[in-house]
């Protein structure tokens, strides 16, 4: 069986909300609980100091790049200066298509929330 994470009282996870649970990012995406691995695919920011944007994709605190939760694929590349090199969005794209953020799985009990 799968190590299992305890990651807090499940009235602790509303909507917008990330948490740190080992190597997971646990978030609540549009009242849908996800669990994705902590380091971007840019340049290993901790992905649990992101946000969640109004299409329910996690957003990196570093440079804005943003994420499907469910299929950990990388939706924008990153922003700011990155932004302007030619082809590094859409690369980070592509090889999040091959390399995506690993998925936990997320499960409620008694109240409580956990990742394996
Ligand atoms: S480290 Fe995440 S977008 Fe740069």
């Amino acid at each position: 069986m799968a190590r299992e994470i305890e990651v807090g009282p499940a009235a602790e996870l509303l909507p917008g909300t990330i948490h740190r649970a080992d190597r997971y990012a646990v978030g609540n995406s549009q009242d849908e609980l996800f669990a994705v691995t902590r380091r971007c695919r840019h340049l290993g920011a901790d992905l649990a100091d992101g946000s969640i944007d109004d299409n329910g994709c996690l957003v990196c605190p570093w440079h804005g790049a943003s994420y499907d939760v469910a299929s950990g694929r990388m939706t924008r590349g990153p922003q700011g200066i990155f932004a302007k090199i030619p082809g590094l969005g859409a690369g980070f794209k592509l090889l999040t298509r091959f390399l995506p953020l690993g998925r936990g799985t997320v499960v409620k009990r008694d109240g409580k929330v956990f990742v394996r």
